[in-house]
């Protein structure tokens, strides 16, 4: 039996927005630490990001993932496929991809307009019998703007606080207006990741108006963090898109505008990021604070519980199609969250599961802690300690 007196009980996270490194980076993360992490922060399936090596943009490297997050992943998983070769896309189709991800940063305009064009053309293959809508989910940077703000901020040396402005809010307007054009056009769904400037989201916002089938999600570090923490952390608060400013930042009063939170875990080396600002890379690890965060918020009355379930279960699971996941009702998975919402104490990255264990959330005062996590009844996390467990793939 389980004790859970006194205790929340929440259905089991969903992080639709990790990176798990495995294969190719295991030495940042691999899909067990990666999942570890997630049992320990409370979530019960995650989705991992195609930005591995190789890339996921192959059947064969997704057929090649798929087996590694079988063998080792402690939670449930899906992936997110890349999209590089244009002319793999229908087949990668029939592997139940969460998304095809596109990071705008790094491809070119036309580019961008053939792989909508090229994804569109899949969207009436039948998987299963149902005839499939792939979503689209885009990191949302102009290039252009990046590459011509990134060789100004260069000149100014290499104060960590630079980088915010390396990549400014516009970068992400630009991008944002562009992609919903293109979703416009092809009457395609699409997912935007991490949002950090109210510009963005009213943007979106305007979009979702208008009837496009437009999404957004924020992360912790866009939600709590400005980028004052990239002089406090330098490279530890080192992040796309970057940290922004007080005045064009997204805030817990902006919460109800937004449709999930993803942590966007984004685990590097300590060595890695101990380089200078222009050449550590991006990325902070999120799954071990997003939960303790938020309760925080929830204890000092800034959010509600339907807050955590909205943007955490149920949306990510509807937005994502995951049966069975993100609800406490009859029929789902038991997968759950045990929470004492009490706890005061301070983060320590030392405690990590994650081989990240470094955070720009390092100090801060939080209560509120997950302590049981459940996938599918079983039992994965109790008290800060893993347990074995087979995580299973979401759409099989
Ligand atoms: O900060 C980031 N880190 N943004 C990205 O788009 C990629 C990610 C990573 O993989 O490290
Ligand atoms: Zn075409
Ligand atoms: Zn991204
Ligand atoms: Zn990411």
């Amino acid at each position: 039996t389980i004790d859970v007196n006194s205790k929340l009980v929440l259905p089991g996270l969903i992080d639709a927005h990790v990176h798990f490194r495995d294969p190719g980076l295991t030495k940042k993360e691999d899909f067990f630490s990666g999942s570890a992490a997630a049992a320990a922060g409370g979530f019960t399936t995650v989705i991992d990001m195609p930005n591995t090596i190789p890339p996921t943009n192959t059947t064969q490297a997704l057929k090649e993932k798929m087996r590694i997050a079988r063998e080792k992943s402690l939670v449930d998983f899906g992936l997110h496929v890349g999209v590089a070769d244009l002319a793999s896309i229908k087949e990668l189709t029939e592997y139940k991809p969460a998304s095809f991800k596109i990071f705008m940063d790094l491809v070119d305009c036309d580019f961008l307009i053939e792989a909508f064009c090229k994804i569109n053309e899949v969207r009436d293959n039948l998987l299963n019998g149902v005839p499939s809508h792939p979503l689209i989910s885009l990191h949302a940077e102009d290039p252009d703007v990046v590459k011509q703000c990134t060789n100004k901020m260069k000149k100014e040396g290499s104060d960590p606080e630079l980088y915010s402005q390396a990549r400014p809010p516009q970068a992400e307007i630009e991008a944002i207006q562009k992609a919903i054009l293109l979703s416009k056009k092809f009457n395609q769904k699409i997912h935007f990741c991490h949002v950090s400037t109210p510009k963005s989201q009213k943007i979106i916002n305007q979009a979702k108006n208008d009837g496009l089938n437009v999404t957004s999600e924020i992360t912790p570090h866009h939600l709590f963090l400005n980028s004052s923490y990239l002089r406090k952390y330098g490279n530890l608060a080192k992040t796309n898109p970057p940290l922004r400013d007080e005045k064009n930042r997204l805030t817990v009063d902006n919460l109800s505008q937004i449709d999930i939170v993803g942590t966007d875990h984004a685990p590097h080396t300590l060595e890695e990021k101990n380089k200078d600002v222009w050449n550590a890379p991006p990325g902070i690890p999120g799954l071990e604070t997003a939960l303790p965060l938020l309760l925080t918020q929830l204890n000092q009355g800034k959010i509600i519980v339907g807050d955590i379930k909205r943007l955490l279960c149920e949306n990510p699971a509807k937005i994502f199609n995951i049966p069975n996941k993100g609800f406490i009702r009859k029929g789902m998975d038991a997968d759950l969250v045990v929470i004492d919402l009490k706890k005061s104490y301070v983060i320590d990255p030392a405690n990590f599961q994650s081989k990240a264990k470094y955070s720009p959330f390092e100090g801060f005062h939080v209560q509120g802690v997950p302590v049981m996590t459940l996938v599918r009844g079983q039992k994965v996390m109790e008290k800060g300690h893993i347990l074995k467990n087979q995580g299973k793939f979401i759409y099989s």
